[in-house]
């Protein structure tokens, strides 16, 4: 069925590229924050523990978000660990680092999110594609109070 909501076809790809990149690094640093929830140790596990569940418990809404809205873009959603190991730009932790080092990692894993829908905004705009923008803004939102609170952490 063609779609017709006043986006063109190339409108509809690129913002679905990028969208998929914000699903992949999304998904990565979903699991790395729940990796890092199950194996924490150290004199702050209960407060590090919670924080990461709390953390992870939101990206896991929020990566069924982003691949609907793909969706919605008339677009199909990568959706397997290999599509999202190449799409990601978030490097899996392969050991179990130290509680202040899990901390470091998981601030640059939300960093690297807010970089991606940030590159994606110029794009959205231009499609005056309001709905990815304000997904985009809640997103980079949510991810700038999460380093900033990681951050406060150590
Ligand atoms: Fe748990």
């Amino acid at each position: 069925m063609k779609i017709d909501i006043g986006l063109s076809d190339t409108q509809r790809n690129q913002i679905a590229e990028g969208l998929s990149k914000l699903l992949a690094d999304s998904y990565t640093l979903y699991l790395k924050t729940q990796n890092f929830h199950w194996n924490v140790t150290g004199p702050h596990f209960k407060s590090l523990h919670l924080m990461f569940e709390e953390q992870y418990t939101d990206l896991a809404a929020a990566v069924d978000v982003i691949a609907e809205r793909i969706r919605a873009l008339g677009i199909f959603t990568p959706a397997s660990y290999v599509q999202f190991s190449q799409l990601t730009k978030i490097k899996e932790s392969l050991e179990t680092p130290s509680w202040d080092k899990m901390i470091a990692q998981l601030i640059e894993g939300h960093e690297t999110v807010v970089r991606t829908a940030r590159a994606l905004v110029p794009v959205v705009e231009a499609a005056k594609d309001e709905v990815t923008l304000n997904l985009l803004a809640e997103r980079m939102d949510v991810h700038e109070k999460n380093a900033w609170m990681l951050r406060s952490s150590v």
